[in-house]
């Protein structure tokens, strides 16, 4: 039985905490949030659970075996810091930590503890992005050329990060994990409107090793809720929507073939047609199932097991060593970066 200790009981907070308590390996122990009205609405969810308004009170209880942060991206590092020293293994929500150089001390003090340090990247504990990372190593899609990614929404506004860091980080989790590699640059541009020096919308491309783009469009200022994917390779094409529930996927048996009109013939509609495939779009099944629940067991599995879990320190920091290249254009006017 792994005892849990969650910090931050705010909108995200409570999905953790239904996944930890009452389960066969684990219980909540602690929930700590500086905000009442939320320990309130705790407290009448989950009556058994200890509250209190002070973290520390939580992580310096001798029978916590993990630490769960939910807090703001900018006190990810502090509290996760202060787990780690209490000797606690800590699970922290997306981005792991405000800058690689905080990143890279919670690393290494996990390292030196001994103990477990995951970051909540929980798309790569969805079936439908785990169905298309198959898809990408199997070489089932071919040589991938780019991969379009949109995620916008109406809100939630963060006040302590730009949408980049909040939302971009899902995208390049997903991402580095498709593709085994993380990305050499990043150009990138925003806006600010709703909070000073907050871009609200970013729009950025990274380019991967053997020449693949990544396009990226985030936001929180946006009418429509939606997630949706393009992966284009040289031999299929795959669009993933996860506000499809049932039938995220959908493989298009689309390329433009190899027996291309030579240059100087294209010069009429039935040419051009000639040198493009356009055969049966496929649905695949993809396992239901609450990729958080997932998440959250990995974690317990790692911790009995003393493994390294799939979105571990490094993949954490992979994501923010990108995200502060996205950030170094959008403030150079779109220069292109390199990821350091
Ligand atoms: N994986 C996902 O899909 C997903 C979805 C939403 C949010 N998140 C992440 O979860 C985290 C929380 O997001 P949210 O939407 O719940 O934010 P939120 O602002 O709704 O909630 C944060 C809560 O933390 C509390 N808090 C702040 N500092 C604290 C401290 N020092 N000690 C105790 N409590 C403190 C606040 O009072 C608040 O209730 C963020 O890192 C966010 O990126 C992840």
């Amino acid at each position: 039985m792994i005892r849990v200790a969650v910090i931050g009981a705010g909108h995200w907070g409570p999905n953790l905490i239904r996944n930890f308590h009452n389960r066969q390996q684990s219980e909540v122990r602690w929930v700590a949030d500086l905000d009442q009205a939320r320990l309130a609405q705790v407290r009448a969810r989950f009556p058994d659970v200890q509250l209190t308004s002070q973290a520390d009170q939580a992580l310096r209880d001798p029978e916590v075996d993990a630490v769960v942060v939910s807090t703001p991206t900018s006190t990810h590092f502090p509290i996760a810091k202060a787990a780690l020293e209490a000797r606690k293994h800590v699970l922290v929500e997306k981005p792991i930590a405000a800058n690689a150089e905080e990143a890279r001390e919670l690393a290494e003090l996990s390292e030196r503890a001994g103990r477990v340090l995951m970051v909540g990247h929980v798309f790569v504990y969805n079936a439908a992005v785990r169905k298309v990372r198959e898809y990408i190593t199997s070489g089932h899609l071919g040589r991938i050329y780019y991969v379009s990614m949109v995620r916008t929404n109406l809100g939630p506004i963060r006040v302590d990060v730009n949408a980049a860091w909040d939302l971009a980080a899902h995208d390049i989790s997903i991402v580095n994990y498709w593709l085994g590699a993380t990305p050499l640059t990043a150009s990138a541009v925003g806006g600010t409107w709703i909070n000073k020096g907050l871009e609200d919308a970013v729009f950025a491309t990274l380019r991967f090793p053997k020449e693949v783009l990544v396009n990226l469009h985030v936001s929180w200022l946006n009418p429509r809720k939606s997630r949706e994917v393009t992966v284009v390779g040289d031999q299929r094409m795959l669009t993933f929507d996860d506000m499809n529930l049932s039938e995220p996927l959908r493989i298009y048996d689309k390329q433009v073939t190899g027996d291309r009109t030579k240059p100087g013939f294209i010069d009429t509609f039935a040419t051009f047609r000639a040198s493009v495939r356009d055969g049966d779009i496929t649905i695949p099944k993809v396992a239901t199932g609450e990729p958080l629940k997932a998440e959250c067991d990995h974690f317990l599995e790692c911790i009995a097991k003393g493994e390294r879990p799939l979105t571990g320190a490094k993949e954490g920091m992979d994501v923010v060593r990108a995200l502060e290249a996205v950030q170094r254009s959008v403030r150079g006017a779109g220069r292109e970066e390199k990821v350091e």
